[in-house]
């Protein structure tokens, strides 16, 4: 049976670089305690042609080169974000106009920072029942438009960037081979951002902020930790595959103490770890992959090897994933 391959990767950055020195003077804090608490240095700010679509545009044009396929042979395109360009149309369909995309259908879909995940999942099953489909999965965010930049507690961790995947069918063996994908709803206070407007009574208070990003720093810390590692746990046990079988696991990037976290309960070796939040930050559902492209242009992705991604983010949602590259 053929199973879905990533057959080319491309990310996008914006140019501006805003440093942790220069967000001293925007909001109490300062480059030690960023550094120590996240291991975030830097990270991408957008400007005013870097829009949502047109920063995840390039990534899928980059990783169309990457695959050598034309726009007009995709059937598919899904883009996972949470700020997307508008609420309708989907940023998939701005992608598809610009890519000239024209045999596509296109939508969104939105599981926070796990989206990308969530969406090679949903890529495994459509390549599951239709093999010759060639999908364009891409993530991409502008989280600096939607950031309080007075609230310390938030601004510091995120960022804006793109990075794109091109799946279709493939028979030699290679290829997603297992994913473990969770939601639970009850725990959405912990994580959010909603429309400036609230509509939701709970959240119509004289300090709403609900436009911005508001979240429950040390109680996502701790569950990002714990339940990334039962997710990992649970499929290397299903699929009978040992740590050391991994070639590399490529971790949602969030903050590089969930990341240590994560890899000593695990147990996976640190040259293991494929890490980039210290430039990026946390760029949501852009994250994995933007590291997944740098780890393929860096030739950190060996063919034929495990590859094991997982993720974590608002819903919450959270997961992991097995794929022989
Ligand atoms: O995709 C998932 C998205 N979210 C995450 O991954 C975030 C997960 N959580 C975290 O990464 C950490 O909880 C943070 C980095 C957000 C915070 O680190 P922490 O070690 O949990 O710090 P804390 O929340 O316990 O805060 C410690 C202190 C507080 O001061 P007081 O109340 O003790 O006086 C904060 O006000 O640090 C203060 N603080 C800051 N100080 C300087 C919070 N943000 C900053 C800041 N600069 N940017």
């Amino acid at each position: 049976m053929k199973k879905a391959v990533i057959l080319g990767t491309g990310s996008s950055l914006p140019e501006r670089i805003l440093t942790n020195a220069e967000l001293e003077q925007v909001v109490d804090t300062s480059d030690e305690w960023v550094t120590s608490r996240t291991g975030i240095r830097m990270r991408r700010i957008a400007g005013t042609n870097e829009q949502n679509y047109q920063l995840a545009t390039s990534a899928g044009r980059r990783a169309l080169a990457d695959a050598g396929i034309q726009p007009e042979e995709l059937d598919l395109i899904v883009v996972a974000t949470i700020s997307p360009h508008m609420i309708m149309p989907s940023t998939a369909c701005f992608v598809q106009a610009e890519l000239g995309a024209v045999n596509a259908f296109a939508y969104d879909i939105n599981a926070a920072c796990a989206g990308f995940t969530y969406g090679l999942d949903l890529a495994r099953n459509y390549i599951h029942s239709r093999p010759d489909m060639k999908i364009l999965l891409i993530g991409a965010e502008t989280l600096s438009a939607r950031v309080n930049w007075a609230d310390r507690n938030t601004c510091v961790l995120f960022g804006d960037g793109a990075g794109a995947a091109v799946l279709s069918g493939c028979g030699d063996g290679r290829g997603i081979f297992g994913t473990n994908l969770h939601a639970d709803g009850r725990l959405w206070k912990l994580l959010f951002m909603d429309s400036p407007e609230s509509r939701n009574p709970d959240l119509q208070r004289e300090d709403w902020q609900g436009a911005f990003i508001q979240m429950n720093g040390s109680d996502i810390f701790k569950y990002a930790v714990r339940l990334m590692a039962e997710s990992v746990n649970s499929l290397l046990t299903s699929h009978a595959i040992g740590v050391d079988d991994i070639s590399l696991m490529i971790p949602h990037q969030a903050n590089i103490r969930i990341l240590k976290n994560l890899r000593d309960r695990l147990g996976v070796p640190e040259e293991k770890v494929f890490i980039n939040v210290d430039k990026y930050g946390n760029t949501s559902a852009a994250s994995i992959p933007i590291a997944l492209d740098e780890a393929n242009r860096q030739g950190r992705l060996v063919r034929g090897k495990i590859v094991l991604l997982c993720t974590f983010g608002g819903g919450l949602t959270w997961g992991s994933l097995l794929m022989r590259w």
